[in-house]
């Protein structure tokens, strides 16, 4: 399997990995939104790909901390493995390499709303409890799911605030699930 960053080439390619992933077309547009958007760069755009076929894709997007203009953030969104490569490992290697890349962009921060039990492995842990609020409000029974990593030791702890995100990602529907 290679894993290599996308062109606009690769916008179907994508669009079919979100969609098969998901089962529904509105993480795909919501990636593709994203991809568009200025305000979401720098992105971090990933196809994993094996014997010539898409097996998934993941996407990163630029974030800041209100009050705390030095710190450099990112939030993933979407992560889309198509059924037939799901638990073999694709997921994971996806987020390895966008953490590299970060990592290599000098990122201070990453967060990710999603599955507490796949991402706590990855060394996310959840936001809420280091003073760091999602754009919008989370419901309670999913607060869990707002979950930060840091790419540099003693980043959290230091920094306190609301995570600021891209234009297309600043919208109450995307926050409330
Ligand atoms: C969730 C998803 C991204 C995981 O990617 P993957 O390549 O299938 O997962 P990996 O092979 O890297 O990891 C498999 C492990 O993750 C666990 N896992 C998978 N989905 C999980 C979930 N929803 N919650 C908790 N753990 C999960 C598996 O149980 C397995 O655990 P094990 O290693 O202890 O056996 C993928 O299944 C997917 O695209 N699902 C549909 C879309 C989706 O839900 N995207 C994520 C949005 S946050």
């Amino acid at each position: 399997m290679i894993i290599r960053q996308t062109t606009e080439l690769d916008l179907d390619a994508i669009r079919k990995v979100q969609e098969s992933a998901f089962g529904q077309a509105d993480e795909a547009r919501l990636t593709l939104d994203l991809l568009a958007d200025p305000s979401a760069a720098p992105q971090i755009s990933l196809l994993a790909i094996l014997q010539d076929k898409p097996q998934g894709h993941i996407l990163f997007t630029r974030a800041g901390i209100t009050e705390e203009e030095g710190i450099a953030a990112s939030i993933l969104a979407p992560l889309a493995i198509i059924p037939d490569a799901q638990g073999k490992g694709v997921g994971g290697e996806l987020i390895r390499h966008g953490l590299r890349h970060l990592t290599d962009q000098n990122t201070d921060l990453v967060f990710v709303l999603g599955h507490p039990g796949y991402y706590t492995r990855f060394g996310f842990r959840p936001a809420c409890e280091q003073g760091l609020k999602a754009p919008f409000p989370i419901p309670p029974e999913h607060a869990d799911a707002w979950m930060v990593r840091e790419m540099k030791d003693g980043i959290l702890g230091s920094v306190r605030g609301s995570v600021t995100c891209a234009d297309t990602l600043n919208k109450e529907e995307y926050w409330v699930e």
